[in-house]
């Protein structure tokens, strides 16, 4: 199995939980190790950026005014096959269908404010990583 390296945020409404520990906790039991991070308040043209992909959606303003309004953890996690892990780890996008034991069961608020984010495939964990790392900030993989 591949040794993979993926983008995770946790989001505003989860640190305003008091809950990165227990978010980081998760993903170490389930063999992800943290190779970055660092606590930000994300610039608006930065997060713009960030969710580009969804510039067109009816969602889209609310999003980026929701991952500005506060501070937010941003990782890279690395293990084996780390991307799929990490989105199992996470559960589906809509909290209110995500499986029993997910983060976005656990400690999302609905489908605009689910927690955390992790990128869903090689290619844009390639593009979300370097929007937020650079290669040398990278110190543990
Ligand atoms: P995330 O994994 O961060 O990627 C894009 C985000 O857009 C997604 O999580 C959701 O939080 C958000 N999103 C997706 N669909 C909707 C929707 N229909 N309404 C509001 N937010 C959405």
């Amino acid at each position: 199995m591949a040794m993979e390296t993926t983008f995770s945020i946790i989001k505003p409404n989860a640190v305003k939980k008091n809950v990165i520990g227990a978010i980081i906790e998760k993903f170490e039991e389930n063999g992800l190790k943290v190779a970055a991070a660092k606590l930000a308040v994300i610039p608006r043209a930065q997060c713009e950026e960030f969710y580009a992909e969804h510039k067109e959606r009816p969602f889209f303003g609310e999003l980026v005014d929701f991952m500005t309004s506060g501070p937010v953890m941003l990782m890279a996690l690395h293990g084996e096959n780390a991307i799929t892990r990490n989105r199992e780890i996470m559960g589906a996008t809509n909290p209110a269908e995500a499986a029993e034991g997910t983060l976005r069961k656990l400690y999302g608020d609905s489908m605009g404010e689910n927690a955390v984010h992790g990128s869903d495939s090689p290619a844009s964990a390639e593009r979300e990583l370097k929007i937020f790392f650079t290669s040398s900030e990278m110190v543990n993989k």
